[in-house]
């Protein structure tokens, strides 16, 4: 029985910082999911740099007191630059998230050599050199890199095939990687999100007949949003996954097995 002096009950000790002391870094970071990836990880303690070609990084950076750092991926030396400054400022770096994405719909033969390169530059290289440039710290650290794939990564997606085939990459890497890295201590996974409602797919999911397609097939009858994703990514670089590399978490409310 309680009475009105008693104290009030104070909350589980560091439930909510599992990430204390740790940094990170994720790209795409203005995104939908990518910022809610930032305010996720952020909120279990981590220091965050917030990594995007878009102006928003700081502002989300500044947010949750992280370094907001306003890059083009595709650029040449970029990820070397970006790793060696979120080092020499935080003196380590513990995760790190491949979420920056475009994605561009058209049938797979009509996409121009300009675009596919682009493609490829943002969803595959981008990751691969961010990773080469963080081996390194990661490795001091014990950390570990979850990318951002697609449910097209392993199924075919008519209207998105050279975005899928770019996200059969980033899949594939993620599990050569875990083999390769894992002997270093550094565990590499990946998130599979099915439709999340963000600036990438707003505009399709505003078509009434494509919504009521993907609608009928999640047997969990909703769609997305960025925490959903981000939730399962804060798990996945958590200690409580210290066993989990190579591992490809679908995150789409079950719409890959119907
Ligand atoms: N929304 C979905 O339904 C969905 C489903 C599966 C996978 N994904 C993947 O999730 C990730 C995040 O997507 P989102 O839905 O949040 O889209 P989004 O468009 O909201 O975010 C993508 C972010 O990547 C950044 N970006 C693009 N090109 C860049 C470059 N050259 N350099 C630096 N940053 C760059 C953009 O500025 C943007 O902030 C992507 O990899 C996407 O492929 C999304």
């Amino acid at each position: 029985m309680t009475s009105s002096q008693d104290p009030a009950p104070s909350p589980p000790p560091a439930a909510a910082a599992q990430l204390w002391g740790r940094t990170a870094l994720v790209t795409g970071g203005s995104g939908g999911i990518g910022s809610a990836i930032v305010r996720a990880l952020a909120e279990q303690g981590a220091t965050v740099a917030v990594v995007d070609a878009d102006e928003r990084a700081r502002g989300i950076a500044a947010e949750v007191g992280g370094t907001g750092v306003v890059a083009d991926l595709t650029e040449p030396d970029v990820a070397q630059r970006i790793v060696d400054q979120v080092v020499s400022e935080t003196g380590s770096l513990d995760v790190l998230v491949n979420a920056a994405g475009i994605q561009v719909r058209t049938p797979a033969i009509d996409i121009s050599p300009q675009a596919w390169e682009h493609l490829v530059a943002v969803n595959l290289t981008a990751a691969y050199r961010l990773t080469q440039a963080a081996v390194k710290p990661l490795a001091a650290a014990r950390g570990s890199i979850v990318n951002v794939v697609s449910l097209s990564s392993d199924r075919a997606v008519a209207g998105i095939v050279p975005y899928g085939a770019t996200k059969a990459g980033l899949l594939q890497l993620t599990k050569g990687l875990a083999v390769e890295l894992g002997p270093q201590g550094i565990r590499v996974n990946a998130v599979a999100p099915g439709y999340v409602v963000t600036p990438m797919t707003a505009e399709k999911l505003a078509d009434p007949e494509f919504r009521e397609r993907v609608m009928s097939r999640i047997p969990l009858g909703r769609l997305a949003d960025g925490d959903d994703v981000a939730d399962v990514i804060s798990f996945l670089v958590s200690d409580a996954a210290r066993y989990v590399t190579g591992a490809v978490v679908p995150v789409d409310g079950g719409y890959s097995i119907t």
